[in-house]
C-alpha cells in the first residue's frame, strides 16, 4: 500500500470543512491564469489567518505580500465589517488581480493596497500614525528580520505577527551557500528569539505546499 500523503490528507480537510467557498476558490484559480507563482498559503492555514485574526479581537491587519489576495480575503474576513486590512504588494499586475478578487469577495472597501516596495511603503504607515494588531509577513524572505522590526514598531503590547515559510522543506535547518532566502529565516529567527519584545513559536506544518511552517509571534 502507498504511504498516506499528507497533501491527499489536506486536502480532504478542505473538503469536509468545507474550507473555500468560490471567492477563495476563484483567487486561488485567478493567480493561475494570470501566470503568476502558485505561492498562496493552503486553504488550512488561510483559514488559520482568520481564526487567529478573530479570536485576538484584530481589526488592524497589516500583510507584507499580496500576491492575488488570497491570504487578504481572509484576513479581511477575520476584522470583520468594520477592520481594517492594509496589504503592501511590489508588484502592481499583482495588486490588479487582488483588487479583482477582494472585490468578488465582497471585502474590497476594509483592504487598502499599497503598491511598492514594503521597505519604502512602511515608513509612510509610520508617518501616518498607523498601528496594528496583528501583521502577516509572507514577501521577500531576505527582508524578513526588517519586517519584524517593523511589525513590532507597528504594533502594541499583545499584537501578534505571523510569519510564512520558516521551514521550506527543511533548507532553513542548514541553508547552501548561495540559499539567501534560507539564510535570512535562520537570521530572523535567531533575532525573533533574542529580542526583548517577543514570544515566539515556531510551528512546521505538511500539506499542499509540502514542509513549512510559520512562527507565532507575541509582542509585549
Ligand atoms: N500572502 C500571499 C502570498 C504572497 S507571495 C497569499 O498567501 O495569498 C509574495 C508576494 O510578495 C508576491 O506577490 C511578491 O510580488 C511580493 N513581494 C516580493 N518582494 C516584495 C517587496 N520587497 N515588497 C512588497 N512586496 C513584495
Ligand atoms: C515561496 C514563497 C512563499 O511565500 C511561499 O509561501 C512559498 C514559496 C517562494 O518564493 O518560493
Ligand atoms: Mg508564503
Amino acid at each position: 500500500m502507498a504511504d498516506p500523503d499528507p497533501k491527499a490528507l489536506d486536502n480532504l480537510f478542505t473538503e469536509l470543512l468545507n474550507t473555500e467557498d468560490d471567492a477563495l476558490r476563484a483567487a486561488r484559480e485567478s493567480a493561475d491564469a494570470a501566470g503568476m507563482p502558485a505561492i498562496e498559503v493552503s486553504a488550512q492555514h488561510g483559514k488559520l489567518l482568520h481564526l487567529l485574526t478573530t479570536m485576538a479581537r484584530a481589526t488592524r491587519v497589516l500583510e507584507i505580500g499580496t500576491l492575488a489576495g488570497y491570504s487578504t480575503i481572509n484576513l479581511a474576513r477575520g476584522v470583520g465589517a468594520d477592520g481594517h486590512v492594509v496589504t503592501l504588494e511590489y508588484e502592481s499586475r499583482h495588486a490588479d488581480v487582488a483588487r479583482d478578487n477582494l472585490e468578488r469577495a465582497g471585502v474590497c472597501d476594509r483592504v487598502e493596497i499599497i503598491v511598492g516596495t514594503a521597505l519604502d511603503t512602511l515608513p509612510t504607515l509610520a508617518d501616518r500614525g498607523d498601528t496594528f494588531d496583528l501583521t502577516f509577513i509572507d514577501a521577500d524572505k531576505e527582508n524578513n528580520s526588517a519586517y519584524v522590526e517593523w511589525a513590532v514598531k507597528l504594533g502594541h503590547p499583545g499584537s501578534i505577527i505571523v510569519v510564512d515559510n520558516i521551514a521550506r522543506f527543511g533548507r532553513v535547518l542548514d541553508p547552501a551557500p548561495d540559499d539567501q532566502q534560507a539564510r535570512a529565516v535562520r537570521d530572523m529567527l535567531k533575532m525573533m528569539g533574542q529580542h526583548p519584545r517577543l514570544e515566539v513559536a515556531a510551528i512546521q506544518t505538511v500539506g499542499t505546499k509540502g514542509w513549512d511552517g510559520f512562527a507565532l509571534a507575541r509582542i509585549s
